[in-house]
C-alpha cells in the first residue's frame, strides 16, 4: 500500500490479463481524487503529471510532484507516479529527484532517427535509476502525433522502434484521440493484438477518455495493459464546478465547489478502474 513501483503495477497487470489506470494530475484535488478513487474501486493506480500539466505550475516540477506522492504515501491504495510526455531532457532528469516510479518520454514529433537515438537514450538513462520507460513511435502530423483519428501504428516498424530503443512500454495508435468530449472512439482490437504480439512488451493507450467502457474493455482483452485518462477528469471536476457557481452567485470559498468537483473525479476513477480491471 502506498507509493509503489509502476513497473510492479504493470508487471501485475500484465500477471492477470487486466489494464492498469493512469490519471492525469493537474491540481492537487486531482491527486486526492486519484488516491480517492483507487481506494473506493480497491484497485491500484498511477498519478501521471505531464510536461504541459508542469508549464501550468510555472515550470516547477518539484511542488505538484512532492504532494502528489505524498496524496500516494497517505492513501491505503497502491499508488505509483509517472512523468508523462516529457519532451524536454532537462525535466526528464528532473524525474530522479522526485519519487516517479517512470516516465513517458515523447520524442514522437523528431524525426524516426532523432526519436529512436534520443529514445535509446532516455531509456539508458532511466533503467540506470530504476525507472520504467514508455515511449512511441511518432511521426504523423498534428498535434496529437500518433493519437489523431485515422493513425495506426504498424506492427512491424513498432517492433523494430522497441528493439533500436529498449522501451519497457509502446503507446500505440490504435483509433484513439486526446482530449476527446464524448466517449465515441472506436478501437482497432485485432491490431492491438498484433502491436502486442509483434513487440512483447506492454502496450499503451493515450486518449482514453473518448473510448467506451465496452471498447476499453476490449481492448484489455487484446492486450493493452496501462490506460492514460486525462480529459474525462477535467469534464467532470469543469462541469460541477460550473453548475456550483451557477446555482449559487454569491458563492465564494473555494472549497464548497472544490469539494464536490474532487468527489466526482474521485467517481470517474473508480468507475474506470472497475473497468479496467473487473
Ligand atoms: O497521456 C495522457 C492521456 O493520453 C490522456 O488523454 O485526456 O484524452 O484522456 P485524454
Ligand atoms: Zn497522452
Amino acid at each position: 500500500m502506498s507509493l509503489v513501483a509502476t513497473a510492479d503495477l504493470i508487471a501485475d497487470a500484465c500477471a492477470h490479463g487486466r489494464a492498469i489506470g493512469a490519471f492525469n494530475v493537474i491540481c492537487l484535488e486531482h491527486a486526492e481524487a486519484i488516491a480517492a478513487g483507487a481506494e473506493q474501486a480497491g484497485r491500484a493506480a498511477i498519478i501521471a503529471i505531464s510536461e504541459n500539466a508542469v508549464k501550468f505550475h510555472g515550470g516547477t516540477l518539484a511542488p505538484i510532484a512532492a504532494a502528489s506522492a505524498a496524496v500516494a504515501r497517505a492513501s491505503s491504495a497502491d499508488l505509483a507516479l509517472h512523468l508523462d510526455h516529457v519532451a524536454s531532457d532537462l525535466l526528464l532528469h528532473e524525474a530522479a529527484e522526485h519519487d516517479f516510479g517512470s516516465v513517458m518520454y515523447d520524442a514522437s514529433t523528431r524525426p524516426y532517427s532523432d526519436n529512436v537515438a534520443a529514445t535509446r537514450a532516455a531509456v539508458r538513462w532511466g533503467h540506470e535509476r530504476g525507472l520504467w520507460v514508455e515511449s512511441e513511435l511518432g511521426e504523423v502530423g498534428g498535434k496529437d502525433g500518433a493519437h489523431a483519428p485515422g493513425v495506426r501504428t504498424d506492427p512491424v516498424e513498432a517492433a523494430a522502434y522497441v528493439a533500436a530503443t529498449g522501451v519497457d512500454g509502446l503507446a500505440v495508435a490504435v483509433g484513439s484521440s486526446h482530449a476527446m468530449l464524448d466517449r465515441s472512439a472506436m478501437l482497432d482490437h485485432d491490431l492491438i493484438a498484433r502491436i502486442g504480439a509483434a513487440v512483447g512488451i506492454p502496450l499503451v493507450l493515450h486518449g482514453s477518455s473518448g473510448v467506451p467502457d465496452d471498447e476499453l474493455q476490449a481492448a484489455v482483452r487484446a492486450g493493452m495493459v496501462k490506460v492514460n485518462i486525462g480529459t474525462a477528469l477535467n469534464i467532470a471536476f469543469t462541469s460541477t464546478v460550473r453548475s456550483r457557481l451557477e446555482s449559487d452567485p454569491v458563492l465564494v470559498d473555494p472549497r464548497k465547489y472544490l469539494a464536490p468537483a474532487r468527489v466526482a473525479m474521485a467517481e470517474v476513477v473508480a468507475h474506470a478502474l472497475r473497468v479496467l480491471a473487473p
